[in-house]
């Protein structure tokens, strides 16, 4: 298990390693879009890691190639729908956008 807190909305979960992070986030009422099945395709679901990337799994090519097409990314940006919690670290995420709340 690890802690994941989900600003700016100020939730904060538990979530079992090997979870989805984009799960996670929906589970815990976190509003998040997602328009691609979770492919990596349609950077909705993109957020900034705030603290605790290393709780995360690492970027793939596939995440790794979509971000680059994104407007806004950072150093801290990841694709929901791509990440895994590892349940090493506590998590810290920001949501990004009018869906944010
Ligand atoms: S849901 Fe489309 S990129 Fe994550």
């Amino acid at each position: 298990m690890s802690t994941l807190t989900i600003q700016p909305a100020g939730i904060v979960t538990e979530v079992v390693a090997g979870t989805n992070l984009l799960h996670a986030i929906l589970a815990a009422g976190g509003k998040l879009a997602t328009k691609c099945g979770e492919q990596a395709k349609c950077g909705a679901c993109h957020l900034f890691v705030v603290e605790g990337r290393k709780g995360l799994s690492r970027i793939a090519a596939q995440e790794d190639a979509k971000l680059d097409t994104l407007v806004g990314i950072g150093s801290k940006s990841r694709l929901a729908c791509q990440a895994t919690v590892l349940g090493t670290e506590a998590v810290t995420v920001e949501l990004l956008g009018a869906l944010s709340g």
